[in-house]
């Protein structure tokens, strides 16, 4: 394996930047270099320059693909940060009273804008179904960059393990057990469409949500992807709808126009 320079750290972190909006910084040389010489001895490729170009060769996309996806950091967990599934609960009259458009159209529409692996749509489609079921429609857009994440999500397959994230009653009525996993019962996975999407795309969205979830992933992104952000999850959400972000992505310093509720909710 040729040897990792700095000029290689800044390539790739560049291509990266420029991509998926995700900052890699000093600090995460070495992570980098790891991450890329995993792939490179998967592809049989010994120089970084190589590589480098190889990836931005037309014919090597899915390489490509395989690039970013392990550049991104996966971390989820069933009713993460429960606080937000405690809130939509208890606060069924607020989110209904706030937004006329939910009582308008029968319908409940939300977003998971960086899914990872499902859990966080899997615990927000519970949420919602058992807070509103028997009175909505609900519909929820599950996405993220990552090819593999996504894949995973759709199939609504987890390990036994999950049982300590789930409360047990949930378990048994949207979970079915087999010998070695456990599968979202369809009930619970019709409910959500899973696209892979960029957040540095333009939103394609012809409609707005009356919830978005944008949690833990803001922090990856720098002070002015942030803020584009911030006005682009304005803008496509329903006016009284709700936004919700990780508990480390507070908006001090950014301009926004959203009003806090209390720590990581928003409403527009
Ligand atoms: C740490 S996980 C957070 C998952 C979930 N929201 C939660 O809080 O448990 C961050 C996710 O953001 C995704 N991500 C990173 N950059 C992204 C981008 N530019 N567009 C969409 N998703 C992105 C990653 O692939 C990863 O799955």
């Amino acid at each position: 394996m040729s040897l990792f320079k700095y000029n290689h750290f800044e390539k790739f972190s560049k291509l990266i930047y420029n991509n998926l909006g995700i900052v890699i910084n000093d600090t995460k040389v070495d992570m980098l270099k790891n991450k890329l010489t995993k792939l490179m001895n998967k592809n049989g490729i010994k120089s970084y320059d190589e590589f480098y170009e190889f990836l931005l060769q037309k014919g090597h996309e899915e390489l490509l693909i395989n690039f970013f996806d392990e550049m991104t950091i996966n971390k989820t967990d069933f009713f993460r940060e429960n606080y937000h599934f405690e809130f939509i609960k208890q606060k069924k009259n607020f989110i209904l009273e706030k937004n006329h458009r939910i009582i308008r159209n029968r319908e409940l529409r939300a977003w998971s804008s960086a899914c990872s692996t499902g859990e966080e749509a899997y615990s927000l489609a519970i949420t919602l179904k058992e807070a509103f079921g028997d009175q909505l429609i609900i519909k929820i857009l599950a996405t993220d960059v990552s090819h593999r994440v996504v894949s995973s999500a759709i199939n609504g397959i987890y390990p036994l393990s999950i049982h300590e994230e789930i409360d047990r009653y949930y378990l048994g009525k949207y979970f079915i057990r087999n010998a070695n996993h456990y599968q979202v019962s369809d009930a619970i996975r019709e409910l959500i469409t899973f696209r892979v999407f960029n957040l540095t795309h333009p939103f394609p969205f012809s409609n707005t949500f009356d919830l978005i979830l944008c949690r833990n992933v803001m922090i990856y992104f720098d002070a002015k992807f942030q803020q584009t952000l911030l006005q682009k999850f304005y803008q496509q959400l329903t006016p009284g709808g709700l936004f919700l972000v990780g508990h480390s992505e507070s908006f001090i310093n950014r301009q926004h126009h959203f009003k806090y509720i209390q720590p990581t909710i928003y409403l527009k």
